[in-house]
């Protein structure tokens, strides 16, 4: 069970949802949650970047925090296509998530391009969400620690190096460890012990990185296919401290049953 005080459950809507079926998704996920303690979950939506204004506006007053799916690193130039961290300020979107498998696969993001995105995110007071994970062929290799570990030093070098010039860094940030074979309809899910031995090696790269105390409270979340069937026996892990959920999440009140469930089993642990 995870050590953490409060569970993170959380989903990314990839590039799915219209600004219309996000306002209905959200409005009906608030009001479904309304009544759990913000000290007891974390829970956040990730909507495509043309609903974020209206994700904003709907989830305002429930507990649920709205997050973006990428960021450019830089305030403003000459950079068609990308959005600023000035840009997500003025939509009121607290939360970036970083480097999805997704983007480095098909649109080729690098460790370093995530390292400048999560520094700037940082910088500029996001909370984020890096994500991380080996594909199938690194599994095959043998190397999926050396490929997770990589990514995670790479991204988190310029904070771990003090460069981000933030009170507590360090506290805004989550990892989402998502094995790439894992992730979307041809995925597979991990098996539980799989998933928590590799969280356990990411939580001592974080102490690693930050000192054992920083380190520790940073939350690592599972995704990859996670399921109704699956959620429970994974947050029963110890080094488990959320999950990261896509498909199985898109429909709000099979989301809440999945919230419910994982609450329960948590608290039962406890
Ligand atoms: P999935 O997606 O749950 O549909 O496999 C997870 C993700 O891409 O974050």
């Amino acid at each position: 069970m995870s050590r953490l005080q409060k569970l993170y459950l959380g989903t990314n809507t990839k590039m799915y949802k219209t600004i219309a079926d996000t306002r209905e998704f959200l409005s009906r996920l608030a009001k479904l949650t309304g009544d759990i303690p913000e000290k007891e979950l974390e829970l956040f939506v990730i909507p495509s970047y043309t609903a974020l204004e209206t994700a904003v506006k709907t989830a305002k007053g429930s507990r649920i925090k709205i997050g973006a799916q990428n960021m450019g690193w830089e305030e403003a130039g000459p950079f068609t296509g990308e959005i600023s961290p000035v840009m997500l300020n003025e939509v009121g979107v607290g939360l970036v998530m970083i480097g999805h498998s997704e983007r480095r696969q098909f649109l080729r993001e690098t460790d370093q391009d995530e390292e400048r995105k999560v520094a700037s995110a940082l910088g500029n007071g996001f909370t984020v969400l890096l994500c991380i994970g080996e594909t199938l062929e690194e599994r095959h290799y043998g190397i999926s620690r050396e490929v997770f570990k990589t990514q995670l030093k790479i991204g988190l070098h310029s904070i771990a190096a003090g460069q981000v010039r933030t009170q507590h860094p360090v506290k805004k940030l989550r990892i989402a460890y998502e094995p790439v074979w894992a992730i979307g309809v041809n995925g597979v899910p991990s098996d539980e012990h799989y998933a928590d031995e590799n969280h356990r090696i990411i939580k001592e790269t974080l102490c690693e990185l930050f000192g054992d105390e920083a380190g520790s409270d940073i939350p690592v979340l599972y995704g990859g296919s996670v399921n109704p069937g699956n959620a429970g026996s994974l947050i029963r892990m110890p080094h488990i401290d959320g999950l990261f959920i896509g498909r199985s999440a898109w429909d709000a009140d099979q989301f809440h049953q999945i919230i419910r469930s994982v609450m329960r089993s948590w608290k039962e642990e406890r």
